[in-house]
């Protein structure tokens, strides 16, 4: 392992302005999202959009990283030059998304697990070889008011998540390590604080017991939000207090950078919420960044509507939302 080198990717990442777009879409919700507009999802229908969006200009001012698809890291610009060396050309690290996605975990009704160990030493040096420098790994956990997620599934998932973060180290990737508390459903803002916590708990320690080392390594978390459903909605404020507290208890000083999702939040919310954390961060050791995919897809997708004539007012508009999310990422975001 290159420690060296993984503590400058990592630095690099959360530079200052910058945060990350998420564009590892998997083939089935890249359907889903193409569907939304009227697009077939064809192989062709994703590379231009991908294209679109890697090609617009200015974004390598706020955009550090692009996470790709296994799909996406083997496709190529029209002119025949592959993705990873039109993000490089631009200053922007290439990553991937490595896991093989969240399946029903055997004998826990409602928890999930995600699937992709196997194997993943070959896929992280095939990647390498791609030109990634960072990657992805997605743990969902499903959220109720009492029962949701179990004891069990949380401590199964972080220790997937520890073993996938330990082979992308010996690999010399920086691990993304995600645990995703979903805002599907009706719990209240302290049940998504007290879920996120356990979690957060319960990955540093697997972290640290698979030294993993935490100086070449970045958290991409959910913000501490009530579900969708929930009567009572939170104020920027109190997501931004909120989340602060709960990383400042459980997530150590060492992690260079904390690349927040968005998980179904509106663009402006997004971009709210994570500007309201970074006006009252005060001296948390930690970048606080980004790492979205739908809050700063979602109105390109809307401009572009899969037409030529749109993809240079899809750029514009894709542009103004990554250096929106520039501005908020150092809390000086006026909405
Ligand atoms: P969202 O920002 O749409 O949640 O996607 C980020 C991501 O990469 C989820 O794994």
């Amino acid at each position: 392992m290159n420690t060296d080198e993984l503590k400058s990717v990592a630095a690099a990442i959360v530079a200052r302005e910058k945060g990350i777009l998420a564009a590892d879409e998997s083939s089935p919700t890249i359907k889903k999202r193409f569907a939304s507009i009227g697009v077939e999802s064809t192989e062709e229908n994703r590379r231009r959009y991908r294209e679109l969006l890697f090609t617009a200009e200015g974004i390598e001012r706020h955009i550090s990283g692009v996470i790709l698809y296994d799909e996406t890291i083997r496709q190529s610009s029209k002119e025949g030059v592959p993705f990873p060396q039109v993000l490089a050309g631009r200053g922007i690290i290439p990553g991937i998304k490595v896991d093989k996605s969240a399946k029903p975990l055997a004998l826990q009704p409602g928890n999930k697990i995600t699937e992709g160990l196997d194997s993943l030493r070959d896929r992280l040096a095939e990647y390498k070889q791609l030109g990634a420098k960072f990657a992805k790994w997605r743990a969902v956990m499903e959220i109720d008011e009492h029962s949701l997620p179990s004891a069990y599934a949380i401590r199964a998932n972080c220790h997937a998540l520890a073993r996938y973060a330990a082979l992308c180290q010996e690999a010399s990737l920086v691990p993304i390590v995600e645990p995703e508390v979903l805002m599907d459903g009706a719990h209240d803002i302290g049940r998504c604080e007290s879920i996120t916590s356990a979690m957060l708990e319960t990955l540093f320690g697997e972290l640290d017991a698979h030294g993993v080392v935490f100086e070449g390594a970045l958290l991409k978390p959910n913000m501490v939000i009530p579900g969708k459903k929930c009567a009572l909605q939170a104020s920027s404020q109190q997501v931004a207090e909120a989340t602060i507290r709960c990383l400042r208890r459980y997530v150590p000083a060492a992690v260079p950078g904390i690349v927040f999702l968005s998980g179904g939040q509106s663009p402006e919310e997004a971009t709210d919420n994570l500007n309201a954390m970074n006006v009252i961060r005060g001296n948390c050791p930690w970048q606080l960044s980004f790492s979205y995919g739908r809050a700063l897809q979602e109105p390109v997708l809307a401009a572009w509507k899969g037409e030529e004539k749109n993809v240079a007012e899809a750029q514009r508009v894709f542009s103004r939302r990554c250096q929106l999310n520039g501005l908020a990422r150092e809390g000086l975001y006026n909405r």
